[in-house]
């Protein structure tokens, strides 16, 4: 795993934003899978802005997001595929029609998950993933669990992710106890993954990432098998 020690949030928006746009001008029909959260939102404007000063086009892209909360409507302001739009779409110029996320609203989770898959891998393969580190260690929704999916499926979320993303929501009975996400497999499929991290509160995943053990009570950890993992870090996260 390659690490970058960034000053601070501002400097790790920029640092990400430039292995994606260096992956735009050397392969602009690429597949890019997005990541959602406070950590991405730096990096997202700092992409806008490469668009509109014309050094980067989102034109021939495709994306698929991580996850998405269930059950949810895409409408939901506080929907993945709102804060996608909001983040990131609407300030680019990509097909709209070429964004995916999963589907909150599936009547069959398990079936839409595999089409999900099916859909990533008919597109080509990810060819660079975002990630994001949830403060117990997940990427995406993988929570700790003794066996984690392979697979985009329906899972439900830690007492822990639900407090934590409450900030979002009006009041934590609010918050989605489901979410659809994609599994273990799907993100390791991914050529190349950048994982972003900021703040104290993020140093002892970050830590736990840098140990060297593998655990699935951590998904995040299961990077360590991956042959192309850049983790992009502030120093508060790096230092604690
Ligand atoms: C959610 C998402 C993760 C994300 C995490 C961290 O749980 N499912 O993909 O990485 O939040 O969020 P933040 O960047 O706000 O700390």
């Amino acid at each position: 795993m390659k690490i970058v020690v960034c000053e601070n949030y501002e400097e790790m928006s920029k640092a990400g934003a430039e292995i994606i746009a260096d992956l735009l001008k050397e392969k602009p029909k690429c597949v890019l899978g997005l990541a959602t959260g406070s950590t991405p939102v730096g990096m997202y404007r700092e992409l806008a802005k490469k668009n509109a000063a014309g050094e980067i086009t989102f034109k021939d892209v495709t994306s698929f997001n991580l996850d998405e909360y269930y059950p949810l409507a895409p409408t939901h302001d506080q929907s993945y595929r709102y804060f996608m739009n909001v983040n990131l779409f609407d300030h680019i110029d990509i097909d709209k029609e070429r964004t995916h996320v999963p589907d909150g609203l599936a009547k069959d989770p398990a079936k839409m998950g595999e089409a999900y898959d099916a859909a990533i891998e008919a597109a080509g393969g990810i060819d660079l993933q975002v990630l994001g580190l949830g403060p117990n260690g997940h990427i995406a929704f993988n929570e700790p669990e003794e066996e984690l999916y392979a697979g985009t499926h329906l899972t439900g979320l830690t007492e822990s992710t639900i407090k934590a993303n409450s900030r979002f929501f009006a009041s934590i009975d609010d918050v989605p106890t489901q979410a659809v996400t994609m599994g273990i497999g799907s993100i390791m499929k991914a050529r190349k993954i950048i994982v972003l991290a900021s703040g104290k509160g993020k140093h002892a995943v970050v830590a736990k990432m840098l140990s060297g053990r593998i655990t699935t009570m951590c998904s995040g950890t299961l990077l360590l098998a991956h042959a192309d993992v850049t983790l992009i870090v502030d120093k508060e996260a790096f230092e604690g």
